[in-house]
């Protein structure tokens, strides 16, 4: 897969075609969801896909702004920060495959739970959220569009106000984290829950390493557990352009305790260069 193309043409689709995936893309996409369970910490979901019929009912909060869509991918997790984080991680690995294979997509993290009873879910675990895919019509709906101006989708925040340096808490120079610059940039393209981009990452130079905190900028998606896959999103794209660069690291927890407290920043995740 050819990683910062995928990332650079990925854009949520919420108009599809109502053709089901054919079915070489669907075993290429179902043989990487089996190839790609496992997460941080090894930490194991299994993903599935669904396709629902054309007499099923249309799934409630998609009414009118998602339409065509018939098949999904979704996991269950344990109900926590970082199973959440997790989830973020895994998915979205799957929505570069997906793109990477030609099939639009869109996460949606506000659904009507009712709709997968058919999937059995054990105490305790949720359905963080899902994925639509499918072939894009090309176009898009009028309230697609609107919805997509209203959280400014094809914009993101800049440079200086998502990365910076751990020892002073000034904008990162590109200068110093060279060999990156192509991890952060890759990663300030990721998708997020309303486009609320709740990732900041800080470089620390003494024990080379990025530390990935999470700025609530939505209490509404913070309530829902959103903003935690989207930081597990952020991840999954630094690492995956990390690899690709041939950068080698890995995903450490550091104990609160060794962590710089940073205004009203949580700590989430470090990635160690090695
Ligand atoms: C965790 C998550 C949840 C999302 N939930 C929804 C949703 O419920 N409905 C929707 O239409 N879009 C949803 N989106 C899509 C975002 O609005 C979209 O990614 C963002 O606006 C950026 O646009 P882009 O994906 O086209 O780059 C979600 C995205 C993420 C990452």
């Amino acid at each position: 897969m050819d990683i910062i193309k995928s990332i650079q043409q990925r854009k949520s689709c919420r108009t599809f075609t109502s053709e089901s995936l054919k079915p070489s893309d669907r075993k290429k996409l179902e043989e990487y969801i089996n190839s790609n369970k496992t997460g941080i910490k090894n930490e194991v979901i299994d993903f599935t896909l669904v396709e629902k019929k054309e007499t099923d009912k249309p799934m409630k909060l998609t009414y009118g702004l998602i339409k065509g869509n018939k098949t999904y991918i979704l996991g269950k997790t344990a109900s926590t920060a970082s199973a959440r984080v997790n989830y973020g991680y895994l998915l979205e690995k799957i929505v570069l495959k997906a793109t990477d294979l030609k099939l639009a997509s869109c996460w949606i993290g506000m659904f009507d739970k009712e709709y997968f009873n058919d999937i059995q879910i054990e105490n305790e675990q949720i359905i963080p959220g899902i994925l639509t895919v499918g072939y894009s019509t090309g176009k898009k709906s009028t309230i697609e569009s609107l919805a997509r101006k209203a959280v400014k989708a094809d914009k993101r925040k800049p440079w200086d106000q998502l990365f910076f340096n751990y020892e002073t808490n000034a904008i990162l120079e590109s200068e110093i984290i060279k060999p990156y610059i192509e991890s952060l940039e890759m990663t300030r393209l990721a998708p997020s829950s309303g486009n609320t981009q709740p990732w900041r990452i800080f470089y620390e130079s003494a024990a080379n390493e990025f530390h990935f905190f999470k700025k609530i900028t939505n209490q509404n998606y913070e309530s829902k557990g959103m903003h935690d896959i989207d930081m597990g999103i952020a991840m999954c794209h630094f690492e995956l352009v990390s690899d690709k660069n041939d950068l080698k690291g890995n995903w450490i927890k550091n104990d609160a305790s060794s962590i710089k407290s940073i205004n009203d920043l949580q700590y989430i995740n470090t990635w160690k260069c090695l």
